[in-house]
């Protein structure tokens, strides 16, 4: 039997990676700036985090939720204190399209209504709500095109009053979006729409699965406005590679016993990786270092001739070029051996790489993009 081939593939097979630094099979070494989609938060193959995982597996690695699991009150523990998010409840699942197609069920469970506002060049996963709220008509089937879907502009709420009705049961909006380019909802714009919301009497979803983490100097980047989501999703960066999803939900929203459900979500082993994940996070104080090396990282580039725009925060950087990114990227990866991310609709560089990044790393990078736009 052969894979299903649906990935565009790289000739590259990686087989050990530690830290920055991923090899492959002929024993060439890259630097990792992606991060395999921003799912390394802490590093490959860090040492904490794989005695933790270790440790666990020798133990017990899963079981359902039919009994307690104590790693998981542990995890909300934590969670809440890393998060400020007090008194939040923690659903835990396995991967980010999960966490937001919880999330919107759950808006419409708690408001009775069914319809939800979404943002033009949105991505939220590809399972059949969450890739109905994202716009890409592409990857929509037949079976996930809805009416129940209203389309708004980012940083707009014009356009979003204009959608909202008395049957709008959530706004779903990324903390930063990704994979439309690296383009930052406002302080403003994120508080018109906590207002907003708050008079309609629809649920703020605030999906941070890319974005979060640390990843942008705060937490979730969301926290940089001050705004408060009455739901947040999370995955990639939780458990440094164990598939693990995630979703906050608001005190208000009461639990019913089947209101949601999963075998594997929260299971023993991804718990133990997320802990390990957020201790090592902890110890190391990864946010301050992706707000201090995001920093660095802006200053290098900043005025770059080959770069049109700069966007991000922290160490979620979009670098949109001057000539073909695709091809800027590929120049990087096979001629310097750096690992980059890409956002094609908007011509665009993507890093979103391992928190643990230092200025050596940062420098090789400045230095090979560069040579590669010369
Ligand atoms: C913002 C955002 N939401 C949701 C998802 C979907 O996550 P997953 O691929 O784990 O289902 C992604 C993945 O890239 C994402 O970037």
């Amino acid at each position: 039997m052969n894979t299903f081939e649906v990935f565009k593939l790289y000739p590259i097979a990686i087989e050990s990676a530690k830290g920055m630094e991923l090899t492959d099979t002929e024993g060439n070494k890259y630097l990792d700036l992606y991060g395999g989609h921003g799912v390394i938060s802490i590093g490959h193959c860090q040492e904490d985090y794989v005695k933790a995982v270790t440790a666990q597996l020798n133990k017990i690695g899963f079981y359902s939720n039919s009994v307690r699991i104590p790693l998981q009150e542990e995890l909300a523990v934590k969670l809440q204190k890393i998060s400020g998010y007090n008194d939040y409840k923690l659903f835990l699942v396995n991967s980010g399209a999960e966490a937001n197609e919880n999330a919107l069920k759950l808006a419409s469970f708690y408001t009775n209504r069914s319809k939800v506002i979404a943002f033009r060049h949105a991505f939220h996963g590809r399972t059949s709500l969450a890739v109905a709220v994202t716009d890409s008509p592409a990857i929509q089937a037949p079976i996930n095109k809805t009416d129940k879907v209203l389309w708004a502009e980012l940083n707009d709420i014009e356009s979003v009053k204009a959608v909202m009705d008395s049957d709008v049961a959530a706004v779903i909006i990324e903390g930063i979006q990704g994979v439309g380019g690296v383009k930052i909802p406002s302080t403003d714009f994120l508080k018109q729409l906590r207002e907003l919301c708050d008079k309609n009497g629809s649920l703020l979803i605030i999906d941070e699965i890319q974005s979060g983490y640390g990843r942008t100097g705060k937490f979730y980047a969301h926290q940089h406005s001050g705004v408060k989501a009455d739901i947040v999703s999370m995955a990639k960066g939780i458990a440094n590679g164990f598939p693990v999803g995630a979703i906050m939900i608001d005190p208000k929203i009461p639990a019913k016993f089947g209101m949601l459900g999963t075998t594997f979500g929260g299971n023993h082993l991804g718990c133990a990786a997320a802990l390990a994940t957020v201790d090592v996070m902890m110890k190391n104080n990864f946010t301050q270092n992706a707000a201090e090396m995001g920093a660095y990282l802006f200053g290098k580039l900043k005025g770059h001739k080959a770069i049109k725009d700069l966007r991000g925060k922290g160490l979620m950087v979009g670098i949109e070029t001057v000539a073909d990114a695709a091809e800027i990227r590929n120049k990087l990866l096979f001629d310097e051996h750096i690992f980059t991310g890409f956002s094609g609709g908007v011509n665009t560089i993507r890093l979103i790489p391992p928190l643990c990044i230092t200025k050596k790393e940062i420098d090789r990078f400045v230095e090979a993009f560069d040579k590669v736009t010369k």
